[in-house]
């Protein structure tokens, strides 16, 4: 870590939440807290509450949670250093340069020099475009249909026909031969020495989430080759971790994401209303731009080139998604190449229309399955279904598996309970997949009771951070080692530390964990509320059972670990007395 931890406080300290958020995501007070729409999942109704008492945000919806120095590296998809950096200039706290390490500042400072020439360069093509020169680049594009306001959305561009004036402007500007290569803007060869990269073509900025453009996509605007060039990728132009569209895709609210091939595709939907197309940048699909796009949605929708590379692509990309947690669905472009072409012939109503008929994934699958096999053949097509029942025995789930059987033999017409059997049998013999089985009574049980421990742990956890004041009270009964959950009990410590100081601070807990995992975890136990308490009778009544489960979960923990840990007999003796005196007295609130 760069900064001492008491210069993250202050920053933090200096950066209210409520402001910070609120400049973001409209929020509106409701009780003790504010509630908006979170940026971090589509929803129609507010789950995302801001807590200015706290100082943390969470959502009941999708589990995003922490402090503002969280809420900004998720939102701006900054570092931890970054977003402080940014907090620390909004609320003009002075960071101390010297915490850099040499080597971190040099980098640091490179790819700010590297995403400067990407921006002067991007200005460059989009002014070209505009001026006479680049007269030709405006009629390709408005021969593609391109309104003036799309070509401002993104930027477009025009590289002139000389081979290297972006070159010379730059280096007029100051910036080394080097550094002009390691940008990707400037090539060397020795026929033409320093020279541009980009020359007669349209030009595609290509912007990281934040808008900031790190490489460049140029199209000939006939039919020489290469059809496309894009920049190589540079220390700011990872383009496995990019998508083309995704600084404005991210903010549609469509719930969904529409992948396509080409930036022309990408385009040409978020001109038609559909906002929430990328693109992969002139690469396959990655597992890391599945990850970046789960970070909003939990669905993709594929549309790709109808020809037999794109039903391979497809192919490829449903696979990634798969791993990465997304369900993927196929929009059928039939009869056009793509959709830009769809779009321009049928147009939005028609491409909705095809949205809301996507096909499941798996189904698309076994469909393509089926073009491999010759079914007038018994033999192929036998191949063909156990072909299918293998594909069925990665179901993991039995409804779910059931309800793909029915599907599939409904659809290629084969018995249920033969396309089953064979099923069975296939999962049988690899073993790679359960058998139809019922889960075992008990297992789901069992879990509930877990969960249900863990909740009233939270409650407790939640209710202490709401009302500190109770605090006086709970200790008589409640220790942090009765939090029996690991990362509970660690957090039981420090708010339980704080609390018998006099001091109160969730928010400065919660940045003590590092992980974004932990983080979502720790805002959860401060935000896990108890429903449907009206009288302050009720509200005695239900802190007192709360205490009172803790305590009685935390007394047969540590009665299991006797004779295997020295300090359970202590925590049983008290724990009994505990649960004697609480089913005594009542706790009352003030
Ligand atoms: P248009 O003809 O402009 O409509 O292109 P498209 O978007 O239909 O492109 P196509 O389906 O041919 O290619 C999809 C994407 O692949 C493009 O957007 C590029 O990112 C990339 N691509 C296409 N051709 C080339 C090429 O020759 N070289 C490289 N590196 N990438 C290419
Ligand atoms: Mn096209």
């Amino acid at each position: 870590m760069y900064y001492p931890d008491e210069i993250i406080e202050e920053v933090r300290n200096k950066n209210d939440i409520v402001d910070v958020i609120g400049s973001y995501v409209k929020i509106q007070k409701k009780g003790s807290s504010y509630f908006g729409l979170c940026p971090f999942h589509n929803e129609k109704s507010p789950s995302f509450s801001v807590s200015g008492h706290k100082q943390i945000y969470y959502c009941f919806g999708c589990g995003a949670g922490g402090n503002v120095i969280r809420f900004i590296m998720n939102y701006e998809n900054y570092t931890f250093q970054e977003a402080v950096k940014y907090l620390a200039e909004r609320a003009g706290v002075t960071l101390p340069e010297v915490e850099f390490t040499e080597e971190a500042r040099q980098k640091q400072s490179k790819r700010d020099k590297l995403l400067e020439i990407n921006k002067e360069a991007a200005r460059y093509f989009y002014y070209q475009l505009r001026t006479d020169r680049g007269k030709q680049g405006r009629d390709y594009f408005t021969r593609r249909e391109l309104s003036e306001e799309t070509m401002k959305k993104f930027g477009l561009g025009y590289a002139l026909k000389t081979p290297n004036d972006l070159t010379l402007y730059l280096k007029n500007k100051g910036y080394s031969d080097d550094l002009l290569v390691e940008a990707g803007i400037s090539a060397f060869d020795e026929r033409f020495g320093l020279h541009d990269k980009f020359w007669n073509r349209v030009i595609f900025p290509i912007q990281d989430i934040n808008h900031k453009v790190i490489g460049f996509g140029g199209r000939v605007m006939g039919d020489g080759t290469p059809k496309y060039l894009n920049s190589p990728e540079t220390m700011v132009f990872d383009k496995s971790r990019n998508l083309y569209g995704l600084n404005f895709a991210r903010t549609s609210r469509a719930g969904n994401f529409i992948l396509c091939e080409g930036y022309m595709d990408v385009i040409a939907m978020h001109q038609a209303g559909f906002t929430q197309a990328v693109a992969s940048l002139g690469t396959a699909f990655t597992s890391g731009q599945a990850s970046l796009l789960k970070r909003y949605t939990d669905e993709v929708l594929l549309s790709y080139d109808s020809d037999g590379a794109g039903t391979k692509a497809a192919l490829r990309a449903l696979e990634i998604l798969k791993e990465a947690g997304l369900t993927g669905k196929i929009i059928n472009l039939e009869p056009y190449k793509d959709p830009d072409e769809f779009m321009k012939h049928l147009g939005k109503e028609a491409f909705e229309e095809r949205i809301k008929q996507a096909e499941n994934s798996f189904l698309f699958e076994i469909r393509m399955l089926k073009r491999e096999f010759n079914l007038e053949d018994p033999e192929d097509k036998t191949k063909f279904h156990k072909e299918i029942a293998r594909k069925l025995c990665g179901f993991e789930i039995e409804v779910e598996r059931e309800n793909y059987i029915q599907a599939v033999a409904r659809e290629y017409d084969i018995g249920f309970e033969n396309l089953r059997r064979l099923v069975n049998r296939y999962a049988a013999q690899t073993g790679g997949a359960k058998p139809v089985e019922r889960p075992k009574s008990g297992i789901k049980k069992r879990q509930t009771v877990e969960d249900h421990k863990k909740r009233t742990q939270r409650m407790l956890l939640t209710w202490l951070t709401d009302e500190p004041e109770i605090y006086r009270q709970i200790s008589k009964y409640i220790k942090p080692s009765d939090f029996t959950e690991e990362l509970y009990g660690r957090v039981a410590q420090m708010l339980f530390a704080d609390l018998s100081e006099g001091n109160y601070n969730p928010a400065a807990i919660l940045s003590r964990f590092t992980e974004e995992e932990e983080q979502r975890e720790v805002a959860s136990m401060f935000h896990t509320k108890l429903e449907g308490i009206e009288t302050k009778q009720d509200k005695e009544k239900a802190l007192r059972d709360i205490v009172y489960a803790v305590k009685k979960n935390s007394y047969e923990y540590y009665t299991g670990k006797l004779g295997t840990d020295v300090s359970a007999l202590q925590q049983v003796i008290d724990g009994k007395r505990a649960l004697e005196e609480l089913a005594k007295v009542h706790i009352l609130l003030s």
